[in-house]
């Protein structure tokens, strides 16, 4: 299926307005969405990107609430410490919106009146607890209580699941349920809402997502599964002090009362990108324009966002889209997965976290694009730690990158009267390296093309390590001395490959591609920012051809990276250990009562342990030899798992979330000396380790080293 586009319009996910920027949040969508949309401003193309905070939901609530003061505080403060950091950072968004303003009002009401009045909604009237001190209906995880479950009887079971038995629960099933936020005794209330009926609204979903073989495997495997379990219809309606207010006409129809009813976070949130749109389309002078954005058959609509917003993005939205009618779906969701950080999991609660503009404090905002374009968690997680990054600076950049510029252009200085020296009777190397330069910005852009961020980061680093290779083959420090005109040729070489990495990198490392560029004195390169004329300059295409005039006059050499001390990365360990040491004081009496408000729907920090408790667990790698479905059992898959020293019979309670045959063969973390239980009449001799992410599926802790060995 090839298509063309007149158009793309870009949108990264509209970060919670309820903490600052961390390095997750620019490994997840930003950094590669600010790539692409930089390169595709480059090709000349027509784009657009959008973003903007995202201002409403319960977190934010409990956070003014926990500060005493009203949700705009707390959003004003944070919506302008995102958007510094972003610029910092060089994001080059077309307009940064947020979602508390009037136009995103209008713009949502607009769209879920329109959904209501075409019968897109079921409503449905239930009742949910309601906690009279706090005012406020208490959903999922601001309840708990004890598990019904006579053989547990957890007293700390969320309104959703118990975490010690794994049972799902709905709040009402709770015995002496407790309010979360107050600890009042919550009542049972009716309350009406609306529901987006996903389940009637499946086979449309599927036959779109079916037409779309080309988004990444991490995104189409969580799509799938999705489906595979069947969609549940969404309520798009809360009863909550915060949000934008169910429209009143559509309340009179329905004949229910509107008072303290807004739209669901994740149904007004993605209406933000239309809305910022719109706000775009205004400053532009041209208050429609946004329509072709959102509106024309052959525009490109691209969402960048992290793993955890894969349903909302993949299904939810694009079926608000679909049942409202009159836009375009995504063509693609290049979805991230997640960055750890030295190796344990992002918190911001617990202050395991880099914050962004911290990390700009000390180091150029170049530095950490690279740094993490490298290891972007592109097809899985991976890990951002100090020592790797400062390896890749000081070995890459510095090394590689900013060694090649320097000497190139040290060279024509002192040799060449800092003018660019003709190229006279090239030899077979001088004449390879010039015409590889061809091959680049069409590897680079299909790579970027694909949504492979780092692949393409290395492709084009690929021509800095070549020409550093042909830079000490040709050995212009000693032709100098010899032949005058070869040298020459060496250096009017490398100074055209300096040119092409000039422009190359500015979708990468914007800064430091423009001060390159400085110092060969090359102008005329298309910007990579909004604004630039799509027609005029040099664009990322045109990088293949020698760009630089021979006798044309270079500018000022200097230093393009300087190099990370190990003393540096050492404070940052420092900062980041002690960071940690002051959130678990912090946040260590309250633990236990307080759902973790800044993470969204995280599940809260347990609470800390001696770690004489944690070395009485025996925990092994193991390898699942068998898996196999309990016939009787919905949850319960039957393995057989290969300790080294001997073979185990676990069962699992993962059928919801994964099938046997991809369990099986797995190497997995095993708790090896629990004691052994029945379920559903067999005999489990241990457990599997497994990560629940924050819709709550699980998926298996792998492990690397050989069956048997000990995890500690
Ligand atoms: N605020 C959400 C998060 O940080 C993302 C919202 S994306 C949007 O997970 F589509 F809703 F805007
Ligand atoms: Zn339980």
């Amino acid at each position: 299926m090839s298509q063309s586009f007149a158009r793309t319009l870009v949108t990264a996910a509209l970060p919670y307005a309820n903490g600052p920027l961390h390095l997750g949040h620019l490994a997840g969508a930003y950094l590669p969405a600010d790539v692409f949309c930089r390169y595709e401003r480059m090709c000349g193309r027509d784009v657009v990107f959008i973003c903007g905070s995202d201002e409403h939901g319960v977190p934010i609530m409990l956070r003014a609430r926990a500060e005493d003061v009203p949700p705009q505080v707390i959003v004003d403060r944070y919506h302008a410490e995102l958007k510094s950091g972003f610029e910092r950072f060089g994001m080059s968004f077309d307009y940064y919106g947020r979602t508390s303003s009037a136009t995103h009002r209008e713009t949502s009401q607009a769209f879920f009146e329109k959904l209501a009045e075409s019968d897109t909604f079921v409503r449905k009237t239930e009742s949910q607890l309601f906690d009279p001190e706090a005012g406020m209906f208490l959903a999922d995880r601001f309840v708990r209580g004890t598990c019904p479950s006579a053989e547990c009887g957890n007293p700390q079971a969320y309104g959703d699941q118990c975490e010690r038995c794994g049972r799902s629960l709905s709040p009402s099933e709770l015995i002496d349920p407790r309010s979360a936020i107050t600890d009042a005794v919550p009542e049972l209330r009716e309350t009406t809402h609306w529901y987006l009926p996903l389940g009637k609204m499946q086979p449309k979903l599927a036959a779109w997502f079916d037409g779309h073989p080309e988004w990444k495997t991490n995104v189409r495997g969580q799509v799938s599964s999705w489906l595979k379990e069947g969609l549940a219809d969404r309520a798009v309606t809360r009863d909550l002090g915060w949000g934008v207010p169910v429209p009143r006409k559509v309340a009179q129809t329905a004949g229910v009362d509107a008072e303290g009813k807004v739209l669901y976070v994740w149904f007004d949130a993605p209406i933000g990108y239309i809305s910022a749109t719109r706000e775009w389309a205004e400053g532009q002078g041209d208050k429609e324009r946004w329509k072709a954005y959102w509106q024309a058959d052959d525009t490109r609509l691209i969402h960048f966002i992290g793993k955890d917003n894969i349903v909302f993005h993949c299904l939810v939205f694009p079926a608000m889209l679909m049942a409202h009618g009159q836009y375009v779906l995504p063509d693609n969701v290049p979805a991230n997965e997640f960055l750890n950080l030295e190796g344990g999991k992002l918190s911001t609660s617990r202050g395991w976290a880099v914050w962004v503009l911290d990390f700009l404090d000390r180091y150029p905002a170049d530095y950490l694009r690279y740094a993490l374009l490298r290891i972007l968690p592109e097809t899985k997680d991976s890990d951002f730690a100090w020592r790797e990054m400062q390896a890749h600076i000081n070995n890459e950049l510095a090394d590689t990158l900013g060694n090649f510029a320097n000497r190139s252009v040290t060279f024509a200085v002192r040799y060449f009267d800092g003018k660019v020296p003709p190229l006279l009777d090239p030899d077979p190397p001088d004449q390879r390296m010039l015409a590889s330069l061809a091959d680049y910005p069409t590897k680079v852009g299909q790579l970027i093309e694909s949504y492979r961020f780092r692949d393409a980061l290395d492709a084009a680093m690929g021509l800095a390590r070549a020409a550093n290779k042909y830079f000490n083959d040709a050995a212009p420090w000693a032709t100098r001395k010899t032949d005058m005109s070869r040298c020459g040729n060496t250096i009017h070489v490398s100074l055209q490959v300096c040119a092409t990495l000039g422009v190359l990198f500015e979708p990468f490392l914007p800064a430091s591609a423009a001060r390159l560029r400085a110092q060969l004195a090359l102008t005329g390169v298309r910007a990579s920012v909004p604004g630039a004329d799509p027609g005029s300059g040099i664009g990322f295409h045109d990088a293949g051809r020698p760009l630089l005039a021979p006798g044309a006059e270079l500018g000022e050499p200097e230093i393009l990276f300087s190099k990370i001390e190990d003393a540096a990365v050492a404070a940052e360990l420092d900062r980041l250990q002690a960071a940690s040491r002051a959130a678990q004081q912090d946040e260590a009496p309250e633990a236990p009562n307080s759902p973790e408000a800044d993470d969204g729907d995280y599940a809260p920090a347990k609470s800390v342990i001696a770690f004489d408790d944690f070395e009485k667990l025996d925990l092994r790698v193991g390898r699942v030899l068998v898996a196999e479905r309990v016939k009787k059992s919905k949850k319960l898959i039957r393995c057989e798992v290969d300790l080294g020293y001997e073979r185990r019979q676990i069962l699992a309670g993962v059928a919801e979330h994964m099938t046997a045959d991809e369990l099986s063969g797995r190497q997995v973390v095993v708790v090896a000396n629990l004691a052994p239980r029945k379920m559903a009449g067999l005999e489990s001799q241990g457990m599997l380790l497994m990560a629940e992410d924050r819709q709550g599926r699980l998926v298996p802790v792998e492990a690397g080293s050989e069956p048997g060995a000990t995890v500690s």
